[in-house]
């Protein structure tokens, strides 16, 4: 695959819209764009929910961190999945890169209204479809109570989505990387 010269990286929580927006921001800006867990969909040929189910969590770690090592290695408008940050590697490659890293940041309440928009999808959210709102926002909170600082060490930029179209979103984004300094 030919490298491509404009890179850049969306992290955030299940939900905050990465792999949409980064479609977004590619096509806005005539780049690829290249999700992480899309790739490891492909690679395995299974859904997310079965290579966690089959495989096990430490495995689509291991398959994750692999895929985002290639992934910046080709370039492009790269979306991770919400869980990336959580490794120690993840972190490591992202930070080493030296690409941009764009934190999307939304309240529990937006992430659980979307998540429940796509059940059965986030095996760490509610694998078996049982919670209701309340309790997927709770859960939600929970796992941002853990993976908000690591959120906040990768990245450069933080942009909230609550509320915001995608396309509004990627816009803010192409238009905060041409001016220098933080965007938040
Ligand atoms: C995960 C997030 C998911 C996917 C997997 C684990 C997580 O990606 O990688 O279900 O640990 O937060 P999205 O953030 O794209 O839903």
């Amino acid at each position: 695959m030919t490298p491509c010269n404009k890179t850049l990286v969306l992290i955030g929580a299940m939900g905050s819209g990465k792999s949409h927006i980064a479609r977004e921001v590619a096509r806005l800006s005539c780049v690829p764009s290249r999700d992480i867990d899309a790739l490891i969909v492909a690679q395995c040929g299974q859904s997310v929910a079965a290579v966690f189910k089959e495989k096990g969590e430490a495995e689509f770690r291991a398959l994750e961190t692999e895929v985002l090592r290639q992934a910046l290695r080709d370039g492009g408008i790269i979306a991770t999945g919400g869980g990336a940050v959580t490794q120690e590697a993840n972190r490591h490659l992202l930070c080493a890169s030296g690409v941009p890293v764009v934190y999307l940041r939304a309240t529990p309440e937006t992430l659980a209204t979307r998540i429940r928009l796509q059940p059965g999808t986030r095996p760490l959210i509610d694998g078996d479809g049982a919670l209701n709102h309340e309790q997927t926002v709770a859960r939600v909170g929970e796992i941002l109570r853990q993976r908000v600082p690591h959120y906040e060490f990768c990245a450069q930029h933080t942009v909230d989505t609550d509320g915001r179209t995608p396309r509004d979103v990627a816009q803010e984004i192409l238009d905060a990387l041409k001016k220098p300094g933080p965007i938040d």
